[in-house]
């Protein structure tokens, strides 16, 4: 998606802006741009391409103190030079950046073209430019006000104006964006990895506001220019954890960091003496939790499988009826929202629009939703009612790992407390808590089977077309192995529940399409082991995730063993394998790993 930096101060703005936008790279996009307030008025650089491309051909002289720059993911026209921002109005005064859609942009056009401003590209986004530079507002605050009193849909934007040139005026309505504070110099972002080479202390701007940021700080209002007040906050995050260091990628080094995530999500949440978990960000009492009925979560994409993930734990551990459902869609079809449904919105980045959207609905109509978020101060973080953060720190890939892991253990932190203070027994608790200290190591013993996984993968990746297999608890998995296996390698690679086979996919099983089967020790070993047969039987090659001592009679299959946990605790473990599976398979087939085509890693338009 697209992405925004901005830089006002003492320094030259370029190469803040320059390495922001680097920083920026893993979201996707297909252009870039640079606009600066200088001694001689605007000047704008932008082009398709990456960043450096950009850099390397910025015009001598390109200088100031006050920036923006941006990445363009297209959605309005195609990735070219003119359609990247910044875009300016016909005299060159003002200049804007924008993530979001503006959903009434063809009526603006038409409008503006009808008073006779000429428009240069296919954007949205221009519009915005026009209507700053038409308002009659006194001052720049009053111009951006005006033009987004015109606007519908959604934007994080940035606007310089020549006859301001202390000063940028941002605003947010649905897509991210922060400031971030410097010593005499401010920052602008829509993620804290642009800026977080030059500080950590930042405020999150609501949807309505407008902030002008100088030099010497920030004051934000709502649209209509009424003041607001905004706290800023200094987040605890390592700037190096933005480096790969001395990965290929940083989906390898986030794969890697699984076992310190998993360790930090339960730090200080287990409750062995009384068998449960502490959650205090919940915000709810014993008798509340108890008056829970139903447990319904909400998450897109990989979110949304460990989400299913999640609901089963739930349902095993608390009794509690629980599901998942695709946030994307949810609100579409008008759900219906119960006092005593506790709703649970999951997402890494916290700004994924459609679990945003779906949080919104909810809370509109009097629901109580929790959120399991990575990322603190993001906005369906701050838009829930209580939550457990994820602690598996930045992650950059757009393929997510180490923060899937960790959903997966917010969410059986949350059974376990739920189960708690109903019928699960305090040794049921304990059974659970000494599994959840072992999956740390366990997880780290995963990981180092990775040369076996790359051989594997390596072989996998040879094919078109892949399925992944799972039942019940397996099933999700299977999903999950498929979704980072496509995401990555480009393969076809179809999820199936195990038991489907036979009322449909079976037809496609033959010697040039391998399935990657997870098999657990379950009471469903049985019935699994028979679809392995059935597979076999069609020359399916095969490659199976199961646990030490599943006997898998005469099939010929390739084994990943993995250490056996308590049964509701094995789906991650069952889960690791299959991401080293994708990377290598990625790999092998020498894609850029981080950079996946068509993807972003928060997807904040809808
Ligand atoms: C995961 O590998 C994917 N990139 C994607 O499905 C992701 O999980 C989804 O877009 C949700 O993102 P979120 O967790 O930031 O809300």
């Amino acid at each position: 998606m697209c992405g925004i930096v901005g830089y006002v101060g003492s320094q030259q703005a370029v190469p803040v802006l320059v390495e922001g936008l680097t920083r920026l790279e893993h979201r996707g996009y297909d252009s870039a741009g640079l606009a600066l307030l200088g001694t001689t008025g605007l000047k704008v650089a932008k082009r398709a391409g990456r960043v450096r491309d950009l850099s390397e051909e910025l015009p001598k002289r390109f200088a100031g103190r006050i920036g923006v720059g941006h990445t363009r993911w297209a959605t309005h026209g195609p990735a070219n030079d003119v359609n990247a921002h910044p875009h300016t109005d016909a005299k060159g005064l003002v200049a804007v950046v924008h993530n979001g859609i503006i959903d009434n942009a063809s009526a603006l056009r038409q409008r503006l073209s009808d008073e006779g401003v000429e428009l240069a590209s296919d954007t949205d986004t221009e519009v915005l430019a026009h209507l700053v530079a038409l308002s009659e507002a006194d001052t720049l605050e009053g111009k951006v006000s005006d033009a987004l009193a015109a606007v519908e849909g959604t934007y994080g934007l940035a606007v310089l104006h020549v006859d301001f040139p202390d000063r940028m005026v941002v605003a947010r309505n649905g897509s991210p964006l922060i400031v971030g504070v410097g010593e005499r110099e401010m920052y602008v972002a829509s993620d804290l990895a642009a800026i977080v080479r030059h500080t950590t202390t930042v405020a999150h701007l609501d949807d309505g506001e407008i902030a002008t940021v100088t030099a010497s700080g920030f004051t934000t209002y709502r649209l209509d220019l009424t003041r607001t007040a905004h706290d800023t906050m200094t987040l605890d995050v390592d700037p190096t954890a933005y480096d790969a260091g001395e990965h290929d990628s940083f989906m390898h080094k986030e794969m890697l960091e699984q076992p310190a995530a998993a360790r930090r999500v339960l730090r200080g949440r287990l409750d062995e003496r009384f068998g449960t978990a502490h959650l205090g960000g919940l915000n709810m009492d014993a008798r509340e939790t108890r008056a829970i009925r139903r447990v319904k979560i909400l998450g897109c994409g990989s979110a949304y499988y460990v989400g299913q993930m999640g609901a089963s734990l739930v349902e095993e551990l608390a009794r509690i009826p629980a599901d998942a459902e695709a946030a994307s869609e949810f609100r579409y079809r008008n759900p219906i929202i119960e006092p005593d449904t506790l709703y649970v919105a999951v997402s890494q980045s916290g700004e994924t629009i459609d679990t945003l959207l779906a949080v919104q609905e909810i809370r509109r109509k009097g629901g109580r939703v929790i959120g399991l978020v990575n990322v603190v101060g993001s906005a369906i973080a701050r838009e829930c009612d209580g939550g457990i953060y994820l602690h598996a720190g930045p992650e950059v890939a757009v393929a997510s790992t180490k923060a899937l892991s960790n959903m997966f253990l917010g969410f059986a932190l949350l059974a376990l407390q739920l189960g708690r203070v109903r019928d699960l027994s305090i040794a049921d608790g304990r059974r659970l808590i000494a599994g959840l200290q072992q999956l740390p190591d366990q997880i780290e013993s995963v990981l180092a089977q990775e040369e076996t996984l790359a051989a594997l993968a390596g072989r996998l990746a040879a094919a078109e077309s892949l399925f992944f297999v799972g039942r019940v608890r397996g099933f999700p998995v299977a999903r999950e192995g498929a979704q980072k296996f496509k995401e990555i390698s480009y393969r076809h690679a179809e999820a199936y529940q195990t038991s489907e086979l036979k009322h449909g996919p079976l037809a496609l099983i033959a010697p040039e399409v391998p399935t990657v089967a997870i098999v657990p020790d379950d009471e469903l070993t049985g019935r699994n082991v028979a679809a392995l047969h059935e597979i076999a039987a069609r020359r399916g090659p095969l490659v199976v995730v199961t646990h030490e001592g599943v006997d898998l009679g005469e099939v010929d299959a390739e084994r990943v063993v993995v250490p056996k946990n308590e049964r509701e605790l094995d789906p991650i473990l069952l889960t690791v394998p299959l991401q080293l599976l994708a990377y290598h398979a990625a790999l092998a087939l020498g894609h850029d790993i981080d950079k996946p085509r068509n993807l972003a890693k928060s997807v904040t338009v809808e």
